[in-house]
């Protein structure tokens, strides 16, 4: 048993769709969250940099005595190396070995479809870990480094003239490869997943990173003995590295009903 927080991290706001996620389903654990809201997207920058940003990322939660590390974004899930990874003083897990077992669960015809931003694509982490499940999976992976600002600048719901334009115009080969499977890898894609859903059909699967990502967590804590205390009621504490005004803005779009907790801007490039 281990009181301590677990602590969520994501470029931006996109990782708070993770936070919503393990509130429902762990609501006795205090929660962490850092959201790189003054550099983001990291999506569009070079591996060096996004990189760099972890790292700085990483430092500041390990601070912050917490007990386990969630990196809620496809981009630095898909960059912040293993071998690093498993130096660090707790567990950490990024999102996509978690995306990748749900997708593998899911298809029925082993054409899975992927989608992140450039740098997560550039990466090819998702394609390496499905085809590392099952060689044969046909998989296509396509870039839309459009989404990550439609939905910070509010272009989401269940209709939305542009969104919708731009989903077509990106998805369009993935719907042709015939996919069953939509893996949706990055923490900010959820909030079109309605568009999403509606272009690709009801016979395709989509894979919410977050989602899948906190049922892992909760094993995995289950697992290292690290849950909290029965019965506890979990408090969620919020760092930004931009205004504290604009996450008060933006959160609750992420988050859905919860939007408590005390929100603090830090400067992460002293860490
Ligand atoms: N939430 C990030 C991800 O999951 C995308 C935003 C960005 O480009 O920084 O990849």
């Amino acid at each position: 048993m281990d009181n301590r927080a677990i602590a969520v991290f994501d470029s931006g706001l996109g990782g708070l769709t993770a936070v919503k996620e393990l509130r429902k389903i762990l609501p006795g654990e205090d929660i962490v969250f850092f959201g790189d809201t003054a550099r983001v997207p990291y999506g569009t920058r070079s591996r060096e940099t996004i990189l760099q940003y972890a790292r700085q990322d990483i430092r500041f939660l390990l601070k912050q005595d917490v007990k386990f590390l969630l990196a809620a974004c496809g981009t630095i899930s898909s960059t912040y190396p293993t071998h690093e990874a498993a130096r660090l003083p707790v567990p950490y897990t990024g999102v996509v070995s978690c995306a990748c077992r749900a997708a593998a669960k899911a298809t029925r015809n082993g054409k899975i479809g992927v989608i992140g931003t450039s740098a997560t694509i550039r990466s090819g982490s998702y394609p390496a870990a499905l085809r590392d499940m099952d060689p044969r999976y046909q998989i296509t992976s396509v870039a839309c480094p459009l989404f990550v600002p439609l939905v910070e600048n509010g272009f989401f719901g269940d209709h939305n003239q542009v969104s919708e334009l731009v989903i077509a115009q990106y998805l369009e080969p993935v719907k042709a490869a015939g996919v069953d499977t939509l893996i949706l890898g990055c923490t900010h894609y959820p909030l079109l997943a309605p568009m999403i859903a509606r272009f690709m059909g009801p016979q395709v699967t989509l894979i919410d990173v977050g989602r899948e990502t906190a049922d892992a967590v909760k094993l995995a804590l289950a697992d290292l003995d690290l849950l909290a205390q029965p019965g506890r009621e979990g408090k969620a504490t919020y760092f930004v590295s931009d205004t504290t005004e604009s996450f008060a803005a933006n959160a609750d779009i992420f988050l859905g009903e919860y939007a408590g907790g005390r929100v603090i801007q830090i400067a992460i490039d002293t860490y």
